[in-house]
């Protein structure tokens, strides 16, 4: 048997999939499954932590994630893909953290206190979402994982795991692993097309399964440099959120005619704009093919699903068990064995 280390990672079902997360998460999900044992799951918890009055949209999104994930490679034989809610174990586990987190630790977790301040739609003074990084660490435990890949947003929230780990562990006994990080390469924050990061909720996401029509619509929207206010004013490749997609899926030769021909004032923004329009439906045209196979098979959501929790259930009961035997609360069937 090959003792592969273990590596755990998840996203909200909370909308569709971008360039951002293609970019910035899944082109490393997809590399890390060959060397991992790999652990993918669908986090719709943690959704609904914050959409908790108005679901409607999780379970779809779910199903949306599994095709997306799929499409684009990662292959339900070699790693595990499920659904946080099909592997109850987590629950409790939060629960036993919750016994041993003191409200101060998750009190100055910077993401609370940012996402209090700038969300104002919806209401985030439940509980839950209060919780929702013990959640994480629940997530992350309950099947022992050695490696988390992440954005670099999501370093408080391991930094907080370990501390509720070793919190754990020395009250009950060392046997919760204490995760480490791994960050996506350097360069992968994909702008979206107003220049800021791409977010679903900024309204400047160019989605994965976009049609061409839509995906050339948005690129023409694209921001270019500020300063280059005529065609004939050079520009700045460098500060071009355009650029800066492009050079995500260009050649090294490509790229370089881009920056000489800005840079001279030679080709101007919207040359550049219906170039790019065509290049991304080209680079996305087999995947979304794929993902179109994928949608086309009844059922074939579900029945991933359903293999990742057969997969998963065993690993995850056989951590709370463990917990449960620790802190002492299986004591009567101890004597029972006696
Ligand atoms: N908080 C993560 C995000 O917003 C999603 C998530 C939930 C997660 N549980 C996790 C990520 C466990 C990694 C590990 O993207």
């Amino acid at each position: 048997m090959t003792a592969k280390k273990r590596i755990l990672t998840g996203y909200r079902p909370t909308g569709k999939l971008h360039l951002g997360h293609w970019f910035g998460n899944l082109q490393n999900m997809l590399s890390l499954q060959n060397e991992y044992d790999a652990y993918y799951f669908i986090a719709d918890w943690h959704a609904l932590t914050s959409d908790w009055a108005d679901p409607g949209g999780i379970a779809r999104y779910t199903e949306e994630m599994v095709l997306d994930w799929c499409a684009a490679g990662l292959d339900p034989d070699r790693c595990t893909i499920y659904r946080q809610s099909d592997v109850p174990e987590v629950a409790e586990l939060a629960l036993y953290f919750a016994m041993v987190t003191p409200m101060s630790w998750l009190e100055r977790v910077p993401s609370y206190k940012e996402q209090r301040d700038q969300i104002s739609d919806r209401d985030l003074g439940n509980l839950g979402f209060f919780m929702y990084p013990l959640l994480q660490a629940a997530d992350i435990a309950i099947v022992l994982a050695d490696f988390v890949p992440v954005g670099e947003d999501q370093l408080p929230h391991l930094e907080l795991t370990r501390e509720i780990v070793r919190r754990f562990n020395s009250a009950y006994g060392e046997f919760l692993v204490e995760p480490q990080a791994i960050t996506a390469k350097a360069g992968a924050r994909v702008p979206g097309l107003d220049g800021r990061k791409m977010s679903k909720s900024y309204g400047n996401a160019i989605f994965i399964s976009d049609s061409p029509e839509e995906i050339r619509a948005k690129v023409m929207g694209f921001m270019t440099d500020p300063a280059r206010k005529l065609k004939t004013d050079p520009g700045d490749p460098d500060i071009c959120p355009l650029h800066a997609v492009h050079r995500l899926i260009a050649s090294e030769s490509d790229i370089a005619e881009w920056d000489r021909c800005c840079r001279s004032a030679e080709c101007g923004c919207v040359a550049h704009k219906k170039s790019l329009a065509a290049d991304l439906v080209g680079y996305l045209a087999e995947f979304q093919a794929r993902r179109s196979e994928l949608e086309a098979i009844p059922g074939f959501a579900a029945e991933v699903l359903a293999k990742g929790a057969a997969k998963a259930r065993p690993v995850t009961s056989g951590v709370v068990a463990t917990c449960r035997e620790l802190i002492g609360l299986d004591a009567r069937t101890g004597l029972d064995d006696e």
